[in-house]
């Protein structure tokens, strides 16, 4: 069934693995991690940035496009929808009034006071809608999408203020930007797990590590140990479904068909997820 990240994460919270956030691009994504969670009998949260569903042709028909195959593929386990790096409060409203059952308000270039009205205020209309919230505070650097930020901008949240959004606004779950990067890692990642720590204890709500392509599984494991409950994954699938076609295309350079060398591409999305799902722990716990 289509739900909030709400019981999903507080579950992986208590039983300590995390939830996969993937993210869709297109239909074959959306059919690829769909069928890995309901194969590894597992929660998934299906990640849309507001530019990838510019992409899909607008939220209402990412969900519908969702909740179709859903039915298609008799999927059982729990799945939940959920915009990535909301923008504006704006946004965020029109995926909730679209179907999406959770949202990120992404206030993190905000100064702190405003992040906080910001968060606050999509947690009032979400949570009338029975839609989950995640907030992000720090910077995560790297590219995704629209949301570009260098390394000069790059910074890392500050666990008293992590404390004080959390508090003050009632966000279901929580991103602290500690050293993770959108897109590829130059060189090994540098988390900072001592703030984590810091953060988990403070705040007590289950975190999120955005920026999961290329963090290694000690460092996933340690993640999850300090109370991380998500973790979002996108540039890791797209490369592997890149590295796909590559190989299609070279293997059978006339065949033209799409759907041939987007079967090879959503294999090996499937593939990629599935993976992440027991590297996360979140297998066979739908
Ligand atoms: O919000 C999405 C994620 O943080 C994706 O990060 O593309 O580096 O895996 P990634
Ligand atoms: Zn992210």
């Amino acid at each position: 069934p289509l739900v909030s990240m709400k019981e999903m994460l507080e579950k992986a919270k208590a039983e300590n693995y995390a939830v996969g956030q993937f993210n869709l691009n297109n239909l074959e994504f959306t059919q690829a991690i769909l069928k890995a969670a309901q194969e590894e009998n597992s929660p998934v949260i299906l990640g849309v940035s507001e530019g990838a569903a510019r992409y899909m042709g607008g939220f209402k028909l990412t969900v519908a496009m969702v909740k179709a195959l859903m039915e298609e593929y008799k999927v059982t386990v729990p799945v939940a929808i959920h915009l990535d790096h909301g923008s504006s409060f704006q946004k965020c409203a029109e995926a909730i009034h679209a179907g999406f059952t959770s949202v990120m308000i992404d206030g993190s270039h905000h100064p702190l006071e405003e992040n906080i009205e910001l968060t606050k205020k999509v947690v009032e209309l979400a949570h009338i809608h029975g839609v989950s919230v995640e907030a992000e505070l720090g910077r995560i650097g790297g590219q995704e999408d629209d949301l570009v930020v260098d390394d000069a901008e790059a910074a890392y949240a500050v666990p008293s203020e992590c404390d004080q959004l959390v508090r003050e606004t009632g966000v279901d779950c929580f991103a602290p930007a500690l050293g993770s990067v959108h897109g590829p890692y130059k060189g090994e990642p540098n988390l900072g797990f001592d703030r984590m720590k810091e953060v988990m204890e403070l705040t007590g709500v289950p975190l999120v590590l955005h920026g999961g392509t290329g963090i290694p599984t000690k460092d996933i494991q340690k993640a999850i140990s300090l109370g991380t409950a998500k973790i979002n994954v996108n540039t890791e699938n797209q490369i592997s479904s890149q590295k796909a076609v590559k190989e299609y295309i070279s293997a059978n350079p006339d065949q033209y068909d799409p759907r041939k060398y987007l079967t090879a591409a959503r294999d090996a999305i499937q593939t990629t997820v599935q993976g992440k799902m027991r590297e996360f722990g979140s297998s066979n716990k739908a």
